[in-house]
């Protein structure tokens, strides 16, 4: 597989052509995305809640976010790379914004940068990409500043709201953003979005009529056991598989039917006596 560009996001677009992203924290996960047809990884910081157990993103750190987009570059060598910038680390000034950015990528490698925010970040975004950074926007609903909303709840279910949106994805679109994740909206809000900007629409929670499919991986392989949104398919069931591995590991264990010689190193040594010849 041949490693996606930037520029390919629009081309894809542009050609009609639908593509996919998921999600990888690890180096192991985003091996195996490698190895699959998937063309883009995102480190989000929805590693918040799915590797460290927190209730939401809020408390993700630079640092977090850092230890985890390394080993899926190492991973992944040839899927496309999205890292998230976490809360905190780019609401401060346009400076702050660019300064976290410039690390994550220097320090990890990946491919973009990724933030939440509409209008309201346009001029921070305009600066982050006027300093080279290539920068991908998240609106919708924002998982780091959903208790605004009081929530993790579907945006644009008014018709103000959903002006608002299309008015953000357009900002956006005006700052430089070179695609968008749309985050659970209504499908015909994310289509009216798709048909008022020229960027790709990466959607999330947001119906078919998108340029991309975004999914966590431990959502739609059915790993995470916490809860399921509306919008998780499961894909696959690798939770109860893994459960059922780790069951016969144990039963085989307590039985002795593991491990026979095929897993134990099976030379002769003649081990000499602690009491001497
Ligand atoms: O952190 C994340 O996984 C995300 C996706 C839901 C788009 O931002
Ligand atoms: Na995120």
């Amino acid at each position: 597989k041949k490693k996606m560009t930037v520029l390919d996001f629009q081309k894809y677009k542009d050609e009609g052509r639908k593509f996919s992203f998921v999600t990888a924290y690890d180096y192991t996960t985003a091996s195996i995305v490698n190895e699959s047809d998937c063309e883009i990884i995102l480190v989000g910081d929805s590693l918040g809640m799915i590797m460290l157990g927190y209730n939401t993103t809020v408390p993700v750190t630079v640092d977090d976010m850092i230890h985890h987009i390394r080993p899926v570059v190492k991973g992944a060598p040839d899927t496309f790379i999205i890292g998230d910038m976490p809360f905190g680390s780019y609401n401060v000034s346009k400076e702050q914004a660019i300064e976290t950015a410039n690390r994550i990528t220097k320090e990890t490698l990946c491919d973009c940068v990724k933030l939440e925010g509409g209008a309201n970040m346009a001029p921070t975004i305009r600066a982050m990409v006027d300093a080279g950074i290539n920068v991908m926007g998240h609106i919708g609903m924002t998982p780091q500043t959903a208790t605004s909303f009081g929530g993790f709840k579907v945006q644009g279910g008014t018709p103000e709201s959903a002006r608002k949106l299309i008015e953000d994805a357009k900002a956006l679109e005006a700052a430089g953003v070179f695609a968008m994740v749309v985050e659970c909206v209504p499908s015909v809000v994310a289509k009216a979005m798709q048909e008022e900007v020229h960027v790709p629409i990466l959607g999330i929670g947001a119906g078919p009529y998108v340029d991309c499919q975004v999914l966590v991986t431990q959502d739609l392989l059915g790993m995470y056991g916490d809860f399921k949104p509306k919008f998780v398919k499961h894909f696959a069931n690798i939770r109860a598989e893994m459960i059922k591995g780790l069951n016969l590991f144990h039963e085989e264990t307590l039985s002795g039917a593991f491990p026979t010689p095929e897993y134990s190193f099976n030379k002769a040594v003649e081990i000499p006596s602690v009491y001497g010849p």
